[in-house]
């Protein structure tokens, strides 16, 4: 048995030239157990120094594997370095593997990538900074418990969002330094390092306070979203059980000031500490920090928030929806309620896989009129589509899909710049002038609206149609 060591436990380039001397070799991955840092290795293991240091060919390793790569070695799941190399080792052979979303280890990787851009995610929103005055300079340092090892890949949004403050995130198992120039890591500390108390703390009470809607309280919700782990590190964290044991008051107080309080987007905007769009958009990570400032039409004022298409950023395939729902308003991620579920299902059953495609709407804000305690979804109308181009666009140009599919009549008329009929157009695909091929098929929830189960068989049917044809169009591209 050979037993292969790694200094770090979440550095995929490291992983991966120790995996390519491995099948230089011929090291099948039952031969070889994985080690980190100073992990003892078993009695009779030998150590990974007679490896061959040559750089000798191996098969190509397609792009999609990399990228999933690149997320599960962040997993903390001690077999991620032993799962990769058995796929890797299977890809030399098969590189559909990566596309059979029935094949046990691929599922289970696209599983743990998933379970990495969450933790991430949950870092982006539950960071929470406090101050500290050093030699008269102002510092900001935040304790945060990932569940994976998320800090290296999540700590250059902070750079983007913060970038003119001098800041610290740690970690169990490591931290991150931004000197408004450069950002370092170090070791992990511990929370008693961290300062438990200071002046932005009632900011974030306040903003809180503000943001609270008691008429859209759901606790289950709001506990899958803001899990309960992470409101011991959070200073609003507090506020919350009050604020949810006064909402039906506060509810009632709501309606009763309705005629005469201010508009809601006055109160939002003075609670919410707005960072003005300052960098110029060079990337897809720029956009996504960027859009949540975007004011080209006046959808964002009642918007939880702008929700960004989300995927691998080089993916060969973009879908594009309408617009966020209510729930992915709230998740800030596009397709996870109603709608994703149908589009969900419908791609697994055309054999797509949802990891490989970059996934995204015409319009980024979700258009509502309330009614009761619910917000009904409204269509946008083409002068917001065409504001929202501007976001789409950047989308196009940063991951440069080959395919292209617009989900519906918005989309499509985003895509193809003016209105035009699904059923005409669907079928067959259309030459966008970037190069890249646009298919144009129904939305996944006119599929769910549909009364009539007859028709709905047969609409769910020429739906499957049309992906089938894109997933053979996948294939091509994949061969050539
Ligand atoms: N409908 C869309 O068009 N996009 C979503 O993200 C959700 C529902």
């Amino acid at each position: 048995m050979l037993s292969v060591r790694l200094e770090r436990p979440n550095d995929f380039e490291e992983w991966r030239g120790k995996a390519r001397r491995l099948l230089i070799a011929g090291m099948k991955p039952s031969q070889v157990v994985w080690r980190v840092g100073s992990e003892e290795s078993g009695l009779f293991e030998a150590g990974d120094d007679m490896l061959p240091n040559t750089d000798g060919p191996i098969g190509s390793v397609p792009r999609q594997f990399i990228e999933l790569a690149g997320d599960v070695i962040q997993h903390s799941d001690p077999q991620r370095f032993a799962l990769l190399y058995h796929l890797l080792w299977r890809l030399q052979d098969d590189r559909r593997i990566l596309d059979n979303a029935a094949d046990g280890v691929n599922s289970l990787l696209t599983r743990m990538a998933s379970g990495v851009h969450r933790d991430a995610h949950k870092m982006k929103a539950f960071v929470r900074f406090r101050a500290v005055h050093q030699n008269g300079d102002e510092r900001y340092i935040a304790w945060f418990e990932p569940e994976h090892f998320t800090l290296e890949s999540t700590a250059p949004f902070f750079t983007r969002r913060f970038a003119g403050m001098h800041w610290g995130i740690i970690t169990p198992y490591a931290s991150a330094l931004w000197d408004k120039e450069n950002l370092h890591f170090g070791p992990g500390g511990s929370k008693k390092d961290i300062p438990t108390e200071d002046a932005v703390e009632d900011d974030w009470r306040t903003y809180y306070g503000a943001i609270f809607n008691p008429a859209r309280l759901k606790v289950a919700m709001m506990k899958s979203e803001m899990p309960v782990k992470y409101w011991r590190n959070l200073p609003e964290a507090d506020r919350i059980a009050p604020l949810i044991r006064n909402a039906r008051q506060m509810e009632q107080d709501m309606i009763a000031r309705a005629t005469t309080q201010p508009p809601a987007r006055h109160m939002r905007q003075k609670a919410r500490v707005i960072e003005e769009e300052s960098q110029p958009i060079q990337s897809l990570a720029d956009a996504a920090v960027a859009i949540d400032n975007c004011r080209r039409c006046p959808l964002y004022e009642h918007a939880t928030q702008a929700v960004f298409g989300e995927g691998p950023k080089a993916a060969e395939v973009m879908f594009v929806g309408e617009q966020p729902g209510d729930q992915e308003d709230l998740a800030g991620r596009p397709f996870v309620g109603p709608a994703g579920q149908v589009f969900d299902d419908a791609i697994k059953n055309a054999g797509i896989d949802r990891s490989r495609l970059y996934v995204t709407n015409a319009v980024k804000h979700f258009k509502f009129i309330p009614r009761g305690k619910r917000r009904i979804h409204q269509k946008p109308n083409a002068g917001e589509i065409q504001a929202c181009r501007f976001w789409l666009n950047l989308e196009r140009e940063f991951v440069k899909p080959r395919i292209v599919v617009a989900l519906g009549a918005t989309a499509a008329q985003s895509l193809v710049g003016k209105a035009v009929s699904i059923s005409r157009m669907r079928g067959q695909p259309i030459d966008l002038a970037d190069g890249s091929v646009l298919y144009i098929t129904n939305h996944p929830s006119y599929l769910l609206r549909i009364p009539d189960p007859e028709t709905k068989a047969r609409e769910r049917q020429k739906f499957q149609e049309d992906l089938a044809l894109i997933h053979t169009h996948m294939q091509r591209l994949e061969k050539s």
